[in-house]
């Protein structure tokens, strides 16, 4: 609950005497969501603006850190007309992690909407705003004061408790981690799940949605390796094997184990959709739904008979857990080797030593270390 009276003082402020958290929330992609053009070169360099716009022509970059970039016009009005003379309808989302082009509501006359997620103390007010903009804020990007409240009285007071706030719900990130007015409903497109719909997701997720998001996530540090952090999952405080010690310890040692296949992978595909979809069964953001379906009739995603819209389902589907590493199988190979594959063993047997096609092998199981060697290089091949 916002602390009377108080206003926001930004994140710089709140250094002076949190050093370690700011230290590690600019690391993340909360700071880096609306930039200026000059801050955007500066985390990204060489990031290019629209064909036909120069940096001085753009107001604010939107995103640009880790999945895709946007633009906005001096006027706030999002840019979807690029060209020499600004002609061409669309090409107007740089998509950062292959450097394509492409279209979002090419040539329609959009405003900038999007503050109450991308920006701290959304305030609705009219007065400074501009044609594009019809409510302004108080902060670029989420900010500390986005997720504490506004903490002018905490930093008056010389760091008084009661004066701030810390709210470790999952609705709190549920503010911004959603889409639509649904809880349970997950809006998705072409056989992908939108993003921004982690906290959707995660009130789907069956017996797993006891926990909150910050009982895996610090807050403050970064999970997608994006253009202030190299480190995939670093801000995960709690991972799998903490809390299912059984299902790891009968994972451990199975062939997709010892291959390296982790548990995200099938676990938290990436069944959610940003910038790009990599193949038929994989996009660029992790799912939260941990449940995996194996029945080969389950589909992921289905239309609503009410409304037409696609939405998707409360679990992950084979096709999306298993094959966008085994692509060279079927989704009924999938769902016929799924329930097991944890805990699958090599199917090489010792062969008797009369029968053995290798008689002048030395060293015992030489031919099962080879075999996963081979394997292995066939998957690092595959994983790009
Ligand atoms: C003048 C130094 C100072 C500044 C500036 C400051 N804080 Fe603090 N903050 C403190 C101190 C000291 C504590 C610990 C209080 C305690 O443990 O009794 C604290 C505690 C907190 C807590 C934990 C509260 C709790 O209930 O455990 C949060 C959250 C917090 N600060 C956020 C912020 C934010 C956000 C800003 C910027 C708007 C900020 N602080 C600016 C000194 C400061
Ligand atoms: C995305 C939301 C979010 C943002 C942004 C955020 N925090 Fe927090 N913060 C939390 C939550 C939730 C907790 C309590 C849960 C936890 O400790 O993991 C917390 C806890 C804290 C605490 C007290 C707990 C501790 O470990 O001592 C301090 C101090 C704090 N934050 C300061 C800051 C400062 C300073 C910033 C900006 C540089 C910031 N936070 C940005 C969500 C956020
Ligand atoms: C309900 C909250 C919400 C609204 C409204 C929203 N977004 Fe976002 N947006 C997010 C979140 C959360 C992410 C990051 C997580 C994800 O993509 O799953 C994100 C990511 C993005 C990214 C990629 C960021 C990067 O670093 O690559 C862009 C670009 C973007 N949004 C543009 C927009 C635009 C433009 C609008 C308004 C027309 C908008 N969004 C409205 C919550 C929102
Ligand atoms: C005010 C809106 C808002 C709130 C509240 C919020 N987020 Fe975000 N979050 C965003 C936006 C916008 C992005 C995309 C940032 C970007 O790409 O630059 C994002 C990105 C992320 C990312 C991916 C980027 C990274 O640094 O790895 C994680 C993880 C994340 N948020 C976790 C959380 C958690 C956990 C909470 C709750 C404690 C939370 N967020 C609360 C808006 C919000
Ligand atoms: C903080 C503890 C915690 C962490 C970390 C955690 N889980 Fe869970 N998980 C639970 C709890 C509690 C349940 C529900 C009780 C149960 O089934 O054991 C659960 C249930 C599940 C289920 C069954 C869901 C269902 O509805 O049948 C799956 C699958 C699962 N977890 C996978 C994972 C994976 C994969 C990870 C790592 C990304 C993970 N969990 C991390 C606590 C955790
Ligand atoms: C090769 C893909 C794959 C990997 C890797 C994997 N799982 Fe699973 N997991 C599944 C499938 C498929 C199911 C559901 C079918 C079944 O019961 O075998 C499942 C079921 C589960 C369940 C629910 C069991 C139940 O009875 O409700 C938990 C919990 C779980 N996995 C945790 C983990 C953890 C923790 C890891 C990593 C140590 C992991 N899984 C790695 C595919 C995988
Ligand atoms: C059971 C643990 C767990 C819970 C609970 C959880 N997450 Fe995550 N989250 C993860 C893991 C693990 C990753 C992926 C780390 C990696 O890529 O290695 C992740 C990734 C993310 C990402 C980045 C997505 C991407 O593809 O890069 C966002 C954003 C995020 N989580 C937000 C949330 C929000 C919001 C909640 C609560 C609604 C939440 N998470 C709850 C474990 C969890
Ligand atoms: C991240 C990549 C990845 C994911 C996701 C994955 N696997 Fe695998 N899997 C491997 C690797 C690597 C091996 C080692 C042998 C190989 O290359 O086929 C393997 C081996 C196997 C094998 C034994 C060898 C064979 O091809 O018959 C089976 C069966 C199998 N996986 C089934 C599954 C099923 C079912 C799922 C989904 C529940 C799944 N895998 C998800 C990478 C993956």
């Amino acid at each position: 609950m916002p602390i009377e009276g108080a206003t926001y003082v930004g994140a710089d402020v709140c250094k002076e005497c949190h050093v370690e958290k700011y230290d590690d929330w600019i690391t993340s992609g909360h700071p880096y969501k609306l930039m200026t053009p000059e801050k955007a070169l500066e985390i990204r360099p060489g990031i290019p603006m629209p064909e036909g716009y120069t940096k001085d022509d753009i107001l604010y970059v939107i995103g640009g850190w880790g999945w895709k970039a946007r633009f906005m016009d001096k006027d706030g009005y999002i840019i979807t007309k690029t060209g020499e003379d600004h002609s061409v309808d669309g090409s107007n989302q740089y998509n950062v992690t292959n450097g394509e082009w492409v279209d979002y509501n090419a040539g329609k006359e959009v405003k900038y909407n999007c503050q109450k997620c991308h920006n701290t103390g959304a305030a609705y007010d009219t007065e400074n705003a501009l044609p594009g903009i019809e409510v302004t804020w108080e902060l670029d990007g989420v900010q500390c004061e986005a997720c504490h409240g506004p903490g002018s009285e905490h930093v008056a007071l010389g760091g008084n408790k009661s004066m701030i706030t810390v709210d470790t719900s999952a609705s709190l990130c549920g503010q911004c981690h959603r889409r639509g007015a649904d809880d349970d409903k997950i809006p998705a497109s072409e056989g992908f799940a939108k993003h921004h719909e982690q906290y959707l997701d995660f009130l789907a997720a069956g017996k797993m949605s006891v926990l909150e998001c910050v009982d895996c996530h610090d807050p403050h540090k970064p999970v997608h390796a994006g253009a202030t952090n190299s480190v995939e999952g670093a801000g995960i405080i709690k991972d799998c094997e903490d809390c299912h010690a059984d299902a790891a310890s009968s994972y451990a040692g199975s062939v997709m184990d010892i291959a390296g296949v982790k548990c995200v992978e099938c676990h938290m595909p990436k069944t959610s959709k940003s910038a790009v979809a990599v193949s038929e069964y994989e996009a660029d953001i992790r799912s939260h739904l941990f449940k995996i379906n194996t029945d080969e009739d389950a589909e992921f995603t289905y239309i609503d008979a009410e409304n037409g819209n696609e939405y998707a389902n409360p679990y992950i589907t084979v096709e999306y857990a298993c094959l966008y590493c085994h692509e060279d199988k079927d989704k009924a190979w999938a769902a016929q080797n799924a329930p097991g594959s944890m805990t699958l063993q090599s199917e090489v047997v010792e062969e008797p030593a009369e029968e053995s096609t290798m008689p002048e092998e030395k060293t015992p199981g030489f031919g099962l270390l080879s075999t996963l060697g081979m394997l292995a290089i066939g998957y690092a091949v595959r994983r790009r």
